[in-house]
């Protein structure tokens, strides 16, 4: 099962992709979490993407497509995959329709997290990051339980240098401008299913593995 998560930021991609790999054994191919990587391990694609990403611009096309036929190369890809926060631009999906097709491959379904702009500050400032784990926190929405730290691992808690309201601001309008198109294009195919992402962790959840349990 090949699978896409697509929401704004802060809709609970990466929040959802968690409790998707656990319960359907998939690969993680995050855009946004491979981008990180390399700006901090300071390969020349986290050169080029790291003043995008703080600005909340989307970083370009190009950019993607290479560490996207780069992580498709991998063997693991053919245990199936979830593509989290990828494609983003209509450029994107036509790219990655024409990669899948070249490895005889296709998605099965989109699954499209809606949800609010409103709703979305409180995640996105609120949200801190275990370095270590991965985990995800939110001060508001689900605090750790000693200030700071990881429950799971006892790591120092982080927050995203573009999880501030300045760039929320650019990465809502890059969203609405460049990705909701992606999700129109998938409508014409069929393989869209829409989720409110507006409930609790555990609602959204069930709404999605009742969708996924369908296509099993
Ligand atoms: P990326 O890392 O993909 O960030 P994003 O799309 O802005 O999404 P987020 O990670 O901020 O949010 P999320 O939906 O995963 O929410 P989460 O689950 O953490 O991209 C970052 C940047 O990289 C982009 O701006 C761009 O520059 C670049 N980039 C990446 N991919 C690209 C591409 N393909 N093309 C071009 N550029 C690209 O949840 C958020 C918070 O809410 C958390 O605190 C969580 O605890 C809480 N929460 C989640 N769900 C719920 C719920 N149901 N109820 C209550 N709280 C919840």
């Amino acid at each position: 099962m090949n699978l896409l998560i697509i929401g704004a930021p802060g809709a609970g991609k990466g929040t959802m992709s968690e409790l998707i790999l656990d319960k359907f054994n998939l690969v993680h191919v995050s855009t946004g979490d491979m981008l990180r990587a390399a700006v901090k391990n300071g390969t020349p694609v986290g050169l080029k993407a790291q003043e995008y990403m703080n600005r909340g611009e989307l970083v370009p096309d190009e950019v993607i497509h290479d560490i996207i036929v780069e992580r498709l190369s991998q063997d693991d890809i053919e245990q199936g995959f979830l593509f989290d926060g990828y494609p983003r631009t209509k450029n994107q999906a036509v790219d990655l329709d024409e990669i899948l097709k070249s490895l005889n491959k296709k998605i099965d379904c989109v699954i499209n997290l809606n949800i609010e702009d409103e709703v979305l500050v409180k995640r996105i400032t609120g949200r801190r990051l275990c370095p270590e784990c991965g985990e995800i926190y939110n001060i508001y929405l689900k605090p750790s339980k000693k200030e700071g730290i990881c429950d799971k691992c006892g790591s120092e808690l982080i927050q995203r240098k573009d999880d501030n309201l300045e760039s929320l601001k650019v990465r809502l309008s890059e969203y609405h401008k460049n990705t909701q198109p992606v999700i129109e294009y998938y409508e014409k195919t069929g393989i869209v299913k829409h989720v409110d992402a507006t409930a609790g962790v555990d609602k959204v959840f069930d709404e999605i593995k009742t969708v996924l349990e369908g296509l099993c």
